[in-house]
């Protein structure tokens, strides 16, 4: 069958409303968060309709049905994933911002003579074009251990400078955590050269999937990376729940991150052990329904193909690229072609500031972010101090680039610059 986004559409409630008196919803705004197919809304609000109860606890009927839903997530997630160790190895999040930050607050817990305990001769790695959320807890990281923070730079061509990759991963670096897929430039970073350098020198390699996840099929052991974390409101799921996976024998030797409920084996009045992984990270009663909701939305993927997905944004940002480099005064901040990039479209327009061009095509139905995108260095180091950002995702058509295009010609009209 082949992909049809106007198919696609039917099955997302949201694009039968019209926006700002009437217009076709042109929802551009998929790297901030996706939209939600019908299945996954019931999926969540059946959860509370009829299953409602915490999970891993109770001794009834309903705690054992909310349990198999919330477990049988675990398990797609982990077949989504291709997680060599199944389901064990997915922990449940609320975020992915929760998923870096357990990592790099579990390591800074690490016991010294664990593995991942870090000091003043240890290297933290990551780099320029990170989002926010997969660098502050590594600069917190370094200021709580001593250990150096070092990046690798991006070129003006929007790809990572992987030149001097023996000086950046050294041999004392222990953490190399990077994104798959920029949030703002849409670049893919090539995987397999930092993997091996890191590897060589005994690191581990963490991955912000966050933008790649939702877009492309993943396979965690083809990529070879240790962890990988991502959130599952951008991949057409609820908020709340995001995910880590990691290899079993990192997350055992791992310590934990929150404490309470759930996560013990054993406690007395002065001390505790911990449970198995993965509910050793998972303290509390975790967000249920939400990991209910992010199966339905994996599974909804999974149906149309993430090989088709892919193909499919690859196409679109190439019609929607070519279209925009016709348009006078653009700079497109990111690569202008569609090797090794995904479906966010960063740019400027000359003398009209970003967001007066956000605020023009929300005018026009269009529904874009602006700013830094969470990743202020990477705007610093490409000159820019915000952009306008369309992303796209399994509901886009041209229709939409062709919306997207005539309003930015019309911004500059209405802005008087041609
Ligand atoms: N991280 C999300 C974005 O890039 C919110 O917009």
């Amino acid at each position: 069958m082949t992909f049809s986004p106007t198919d696609v559409r039917k099955d997302f409630p949201i694009f039968n409303r019209t926006i700002r008196d009437g217009k076709r919803l042109v929802y551009l705004d998929s790297g901030a968060t996706s939209q939600k197919p019908l299945s996954v809304i019931e999926a969540e609000s059946n959860f509370y309709e009829f299953h409602n109860a915490a999970v891993h606890r109770g001794a009834h009927q309903l705690a054992e049905e909310a349990t198999d839903a919330y477990e049988g997530a675990r398990a797609i997630v982990a077949t989504f994933l291709g997680s060599p160790g199944g389901s064990d190895e997915i922990i449940f999040t609320k975020s992915a911002t929760e998923s870096l930050n357990l990592l790099a607050y579990a390591m800074g817990n690490a016991p010294v003579g664990n593995r991942f305990a870090l000091s003043s001769k240890d290297r933290i790695v990551v780099t320029e074009m990170e989002h926010h959320a997969n660098l502050i807890p590594w600069q917190q990281l370094s200021a709580r251990t001593g250990a150096e923070l070092s990046w690798f730079k991006v070129t003006p061509d929007s790809r990572l400078d992987l030149n001097s990759i023996d000086e950046v991963i050294t041999a004392n670096t222990k953490v190399v955590s990077i994104t798959h897929q920029s949030n703002v430039l849409g670049t893919i970073n090539p995987l397999a050269a930092i993997v091996k350098r890191a590897h060589e020198v005994g690191a581990i390699v963490i991955l912000d999937a966050c933008q790649s996840v939702p877009h492309m099929r993943i396979d965690v052991k083809a990529l070879g990376v240790d962890f990988l974390a991502f959130s599952g409101h951008k991949a057409l799921g609820p908020t709340g729940i995001g995910v880590l996976w990691g290899h079993m024998n990192l997350l055992d030797e791992l310590p934990p991150f929150l404490f309470g409920g759930s996560m013990i084996e054993t406690v007395t009045m002065t001390s505790a052990t911990w449970a198995p992984v993965p509910q050793k990270f998972e303290a509390g009663v975790p967000n249920m329904a939400q990991a209910v909701g992010l199966g339905a939305a994996l599974d909804y993927l999974s149906g149309l193909g993430m090989d088709e997905v892919h193909a499919h944004e690859v196409e679109l940002t190439g019609y929607l690229l070519d279209k925009m480099k016709t348009i006078p005064g653009i700079r497109i901040v990111g690569p202008t072609n569609t090797l090794l990039r995904g479906g966010t479209v960063s740019f400027t327009i000359d003398d009209i500031h970003p967001h007066d061009v956000g605020q023009y095509l929300d005018s026009q139905g269009i529904a874009v972010r602006t700013g830094h995108h969470c990743a202020w260095p990477l705007a610093k180091c490409m000159l820019v101090p915000a952009t306008t950002r369309a992303s796209l995702y399994v509901y886009n058509d041209e229709v939409d680039c062709d919306a997207l295009v005539d309003a930015i010609l019309g911004a500059q009209k209405y802005f008087g610059r041609f």
